[in-house]
């Protein structure tokens, strides 16, 4: 791939690994306030984000490129509520998709075709992600008012996947 593309992977990875450390943030301010629910879903969540920069890292290898990790901000804290967590969450993911968009669109644009099919599975999986963020906050939504509901909910949530690709890694 050339060099533009290359470092576009390379900021990709940075914001797969900055997506890991945003979940495990969020999943810490979750464990502290004693949502361990959320914080067994979030933690997870974090783990799927270090996988899918693993997965870069080994696209760009593959490609006979060159790996450069990125410096990394600190992630958002100091959250008020399970609500801000996870809106918090999708904020993030909405920036991962239009990021991989971006992506999807140089590597056209190079003629880079062996990219493509990596990238549609990613857009993929953000769907789902996107989809499973924002059904968790209709919820927390509806039981805002009822702590023995959310409670329930909290409890419930380790259960599920954000996505059922996972790391895409299936293809
Ligand atoms: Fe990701
Ligand atoms: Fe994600």
């Amino acid at each position: 791939m050339d060099a533009d593309l290359q470092a576009r992977f390379n900021e990709q990875i940075g914001l797969e690994h900055a997506s890991e450390r945003a979940y495990l943030q969020m999943a810490a301010w979750a464990e502290a306030h004693d949502y361990t629910g959320a914080a067994a879903w979030l933690r997870s969540q974090a783990q799927e984000e270090a996988q899918h920069a693993l997965i870069f890292i080994d696209f760009v290898l593959d490609r006979d490129g060159e790996v450069a990790l990125t410096a990394l901000e600190a992630p958002q804290g100091g959250f008020d509520d399970l609500v801000a967590v996870f809106s918090a969450a999708l904020e993030h993911e909405k920036r991962v998709t239009a990021a991989i968009g971006e992506l999807y669109a140089a590597a056209q644009e190079s003629r880079d075709y062996p990219s493509l099919p990596l990238l549609t599975r990613f857009l993929d999986e953000q769907v789902e992600e996107e989809a499973s963020v924002r059904t968790i906050i209709g919820e927390l939504r509806m039981v805002a008012d009822d702590p023995s509901a959310l409670l329930m909910l909290d409890r419930e949530l380790p259960g599920r996947r954000a996505s059922t690709s996972g790391t895409g890694a299936t293809a």
